[in-house]
This record gives C-alpha cells, structure tokens and sequence, in this order.
C-alpha cells in the first residue's frame, strides 16, 4: 500500500455528536477538528458517526467486503447488507480506497454491544480502540469492554489526542513501498 494515498476510518459512537454539551467530562486540549486535520496530514480521514448500534455492523461489515474484494466489481457480499441512504453514502467514500485500518470509539455501545464486538472479530484490518476518558476511574459498568477483545489495542483517557494515537499507529505498519 502507497502511504501517501492510504485512508484511515475513525467511527465515533452514540452521543459523541453531541460532546460539546458535556464539557465537564470530555475536554481535550484540541478541538476534534484541530485532532482531524493532525491526522489528515498523513492519511485520508473518513468519519462515521451514529447514534444506532445496527448502522455500525453495517459499515464494519462493508469496510471488511471492500477490504477483501472490490465492491463494485462482485456485489455477492453487498446483496447481503441493508443499505440505508446513509450506509450507501459511507459506501461511496470508501469505495476503492486503500483503508489502512479503523479507529473506533464505540461509546456506550463498549460496554454491552455483543453484535458490535462480533463486527470487529470480523474485520481484518489494523484496528483501535479509543475513548476519550480513562474508563477505568469512572463508574463501575464502564470499567468493562466487550469490544476490547476483538480490536489490537486500546487507548483510553488521552482525551482526543487518543485518535491521533490511534492513527501514527496505523501509518506506522503501512510498509514502505
Ligand atoms: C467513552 C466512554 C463511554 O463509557 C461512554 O459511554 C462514552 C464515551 C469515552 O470516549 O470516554 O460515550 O467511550
């Protein structure tokens, strides 16, 4: 894969479109734009953000089929998935992309998604974990992820710095081509 032309998918979980309402628990330092545009300086940056559990299987399974085939050319796969307008405007922007991995804060959904845990085990590329907050001095029912498993690792309470984390993670095991 060409480093210069990989993309990286960072995927955001329910109520983190509306993080500026809670800024006594989820400051950064940088606004997610600013962390963006770090990112953006080595990869093509593709955000997904939703509020519904099932839209994430649908977008992990899609970057896994784009990943192993091309879409457009064997739609075998694709005729398997519900595609929403939204799920088809993702589909649109990762299609024939070099995706060198996904970062993935799965909010709430962490601690109890079975269905978003078992998406992840499916997908093969270089996958992280992030959440803004270290979950492990917060309550109790957070302490736990049941996604943990099925990503390579987890970064947890650098604020949104983790994302950037997240992604020298990921340029670094693009081979230099
Ligand atoms: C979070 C932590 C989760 O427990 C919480 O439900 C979130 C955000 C974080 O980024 O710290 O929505 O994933």
């Amino acid at each position: 894969m060409d480093k210069k032309r990989a993309s990286i998918i960072l995927i955001e979980g329910p109520n983190l479109n509306l993080i500026d309402l809670r800024p006594k628990i989820y400051q950064s330092k940088n606004s997610n734009s600013e962390i963006f545009q770090k990112i953006e300086q080595f990869f093509e940056l593709i955000y997904f953000q939703s509020n519904y559990e099932g839209e994430f299987v649908d977008i992990l399974q899609l970057i896994e089929i784009n990943n192993i085939q091309n879409i457009s050319e064997n739609s075998n796969f694709l005729e398997k998935i519900d595609k929403s307008e939204k799920i088809l405007g993702f589909l649109k922007k990762i299609e024939k992309k070099n995706i060198a991995g996904v970062i993935i804060n799965p909010a709430a959904l962490t601690h109890y998604s079975i269905a978003l845990s078992d998406a992840l085990e499916i997908l093969t590329l270089p996958k992280v974990e992030v959440h803004l907050t270290n979950i492990y001095k917060r309550e109790e029912f957070r302490h736990k992820s049941v996604t943990a498993k099925n990503v390579d690792f987890v970064i947890s309470g650098a604020g949104n710095f983790g994302y950037y984390l997240a992604a020298e993670y990921i340029y670094n095991l693009i081979p230099i081509c």
